[in-house]
């Protein structure tokens, strides 16, 4: 009887070792390495792909992609307008974010024309059933399997030939091939390799999702999202009722699109204007507060940017920002000192962006600090203005992309002062609303300083 292996695989890259240490030869992390069995099989390493002949990229036909439309819109948007057949789709998130609910209703729309199928290994059939009589979907037939072995879920695909499957969750799969426990990094890695070849034979379209460690990693190895097509992640706290649903890689769309949520007690509903929501400001306005225009992915989105600044009690004054990068904020600080002449070195600086959003991109700098501007200066700014713009170091405003479909957006809401990069200004004016083109940090100052 041939021994069994025993192997070493990295709970943060997938890398492997034929002996134990403390740090990861791979990736160099420590404390990841956990023992798991391999068994000696030829079987293994097949291609996620069919293999074929070599051929010309110029002769090879590029087709247009058909998309499985779910009917939330929101969710099609993430996905680059709908599930690709033979995409396989990883969605990740906290627990309780409603991960299952999003998938089953989705589901449900999707299994009045297409063949479906649930397959849940963390609930029983009928806590489906109550989750979905609670979703109001009562009449609707979707096929589930309460089932965690991989071969009898292949078994299964195999037979029902589901053109939409999801996997909730890929960590309660196991397949007897491999010894380790569910949930273990090679189990998860077999058994998302296993279903990610039988989506690409066979074309259909395969979701699984996946849980967040604590640490807000996807749990098993980093390799699933290489392995996948399309990586989402679902964010939001779950005190706020609000959900956003990211695109961190996608093969068929573009990423860092962003699909924005309701948790209603019929399940979740699309927001298709978020501007709106992010905006419900208070009528009496306090200083400190601005509107920025971002962008998220394709979608220009206006968002509320606090400030307060206080005088500091310790000796290192506290720089603390919610759903922003803190070292931004440091940098900003630096260049309101060096080229607008306002120090905040004995201050204790709070930045907040309102409504769980979290904000990436440099094209809020000028909002940030025109943020801290007001609140140091005890000034309210006009209720309609809303700024955008990119702050660098000599104190210049850069431009910023898509600075037309900014503009119009927040003319679309109403605003009618917008603060924008000299080299942003468009050359035709939209009627009704002022627009000034700034180039330097002085200049914005004085132009605040005038409103
Ligand atoms: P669930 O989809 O079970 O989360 P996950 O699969 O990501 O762990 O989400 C369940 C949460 O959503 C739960 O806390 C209750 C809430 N919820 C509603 O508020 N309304 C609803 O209609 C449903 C079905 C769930
Ligand atoms: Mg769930």
């Amino acid at each position: 009887m041939a021994k069994d292996k025993t192997l070493y695989v990295c709970a943060e890259c997938g890398g492997q070792t034929t002996k134990w240490q403390g740090q990861c030869p791979h990736c160099l992390a420590w404390n990841v390495l956990s023992e798991t069995v391999a068994e000696i099989k030829p079987r293994r390493f097949q291609a996620l792909a069919a293999s074929g002949k070599v051929q010309r990229l110029s002769e090879v036909q590029a087709r247009e992609i058909p998309r499985i439309p779910t009917s939330l819109a929101e969710f099609d948007r993430v996905l680059g307008g709908g599930l690709v057949a033979g995409g396989v789709v990883l969605i990740g998130g906290d627990p309780g974010i409603g991960k299952s609910t999003l998938l089953l209703q989705a589901l449900a729309a999707l299994a009045v024309q297409r063949k479906t199928l649930y397959v849940s290994g963390e609930e029983s059939a009928d806590q489906i059933a109550m989750r979905a009589n609670r979703l109001g979907l009562k009449g609707i037939d979707i096929p589930i399997l309460t089932e965690t072995r991989l071969e009898s879920v292949l078994a299964t695909l195999n037979h029902e030939q589901p053109q939409v499957a999801v996997i909730d969750s890929i960590q309660t799969l196991y397949t007897e091939a491999l010894q380790a426990a569910p949930g273990s990094v090679s189990q998860v890695r077999e058994c998302a390799q296993e279903l990610t070849r039988h989506a690409k034979q066979t074309g259909t379209t395969v979701v699984f999702i996946g849980h967040v460690t604590k640490e807000g990693a996807l749990a098993g190895p980093r390799v699933l999202e290489h392995i996948v097509d399309t990586v989402l992640y679902f964010e939001g706290d779950t005190g706020s009722s609000f959900r956003l649903i990211r695109a961190f890689k996608n093969r068929f769309g573009a990423v860092n699109e962003l699909g924005v949520f309701a948790m209603t007690d019929k399940g979740l509903k699309g927001v298709n204007n978020p501007s709106a929501l992010f905006l419900n400001r208070a009528e009496q306005e306090a200083p400190g507060s601005c509107v920025v225009v971002t962008q998220e992915g394709t979608r220009p989105m206006l968002v509320e940017i606090q400030a307060l600044v206080d005088s500091s009690h310790t000796p290192t004054p506290r720089r603390l920002t919610v759903g922003l990068d803190p070292n931004r904020l440091a940098m900003l600080l630096a260049v309101l000192h060096r080229h607008g002449g306002i120090g905040c070195f004995d201050q204790d600086v709070f930045v907040n962006v309102v409504g769980g959003v979290r904000i990436v991109e440099p094209a809020a700098d000028m909002a940030i600090l025109t943020a801290v501007v007001s609140s140091i200066k005890n000034k309210v700014l006009p209720h309609k203005l809303a700024v955008f713009g990119e702050i660098g170091l000599a104190g210049e405003i850069r431009p910023v992309q898509r600075g037309q479909e900014r503009l119009k957006e927040a003319a679309k809401l109403g605003f009618n002062l917008i603060l924008l990069p000299k080299a942003n200004m468009p050359k035709q004016m939209p009627a009704g609303i002022q627009v000034r083109g700034l180039s330097t940090l002085q200049e914005a100052l004085e132009c605040l300083r005038n409103l």
